[in-house]
């Protein structure tokens, strides 16, 4: 799905989530983000679009331009025409998604000699299940923040912030999920943890969260206007 809106500053805000699910949090969340910079902003669903990771062949070292025919190419030319991108993730196995990593990776073209993303601002956008005081688990939200930071830091661009949510393990919503030896409630909550007792999670019912969105979208904004 993709939607652009017209907003008061004339500049472009690329907002590109790797959740799979329909309207999840991380979706949501992002949108909040770029509802909250007043700019014009599209929103990019990456299932909606095919996006195979990079060769490493540096067959776009001369072109900028990725030799995989696929949707990658026209991904990478929405990054490059936006003022600023915000990307979106979640964190199967405590590190960032797949289709948001394949999406970083085919930004790769618009590195060489002319740095087309540097001196951008950018923003991260994070759900993970695995609750942010736990020390016994990975660090999995900081995980994917950092995946998403490094590259940034790596072409350049201006790194102004993260936002958190947390996010639903999947067995809360699997039939199985009180009785599979293998349950992520249990691993996550401790041992009396249930599907009824842990809940659904939502974006909308996590007030740090809504602030650091709101917050992300104003420094991008801040960001856009200094330039
Ligand atoms: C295969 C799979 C593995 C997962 N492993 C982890 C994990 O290791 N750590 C974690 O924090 N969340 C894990 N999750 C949970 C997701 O981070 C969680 O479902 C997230 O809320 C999804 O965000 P969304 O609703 O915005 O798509 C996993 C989810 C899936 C589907």
């Amino acid at each position: 799905m993709l939607a652009t809106r017209e907003r008061k500053i004339e500049m472009k805000v690329l907002g590109v989530s790797g959740s799979p699910i329909k309207n999840s949090n991380t979706d949501r969340a992002l949108k909040a983000v770029l509802d909250a910079t007043e700019c014009e902003t599209e929103f990019v669903k990456l299932t909606d679009y095919t996006v195979a990771p990079c060769l490493a062949c540096l067959g776009c070292v001369e072109t900028n331009r990725c030799v995989i025919k696929d949707d990658g190419i026209e991904l990478a030319e929405k990054a490059k025409a936006a003022d600023a991108l915000v990307i979106a993730g979640f964190t199967p196995y405590s590190t960032i998604d797949s289709r948001t990593k394949a999406f970083i990776e085919r930004l790769y073209p618009l590195r060489h000699i002319h740095g087309f993303m540097a001196g951008k601002p950018g923003g991260a956008v994070i759900t993970s299940a695995v609750p942010e005081d736990s020390d016994q688990l990975p660090p999995a939200c900081q995980m994917g923040i950092n995946a998403i930071q490094f590259y940034m830091m790596e072409e350049g661009m201006t790194f102004v912030g993260a936002v958190k949510i947390a996010g639903n393990v999947p067995c809360v919503k699997c039939v199985h999920g009180d009785e599979c030896k293998m349950t992520g409630i249990t691993m996550l909550y401790g041992p009396n943890a249930t599907k009824d007792s842990v809940g659904i999670k939502a974006f909308e019912t996590q007030p740090v969260a809504v602030e650091a969105a709101r917050e992300l979208g104003r420094k991008l904004a801040e960001a856009l206007r200094a330039k």
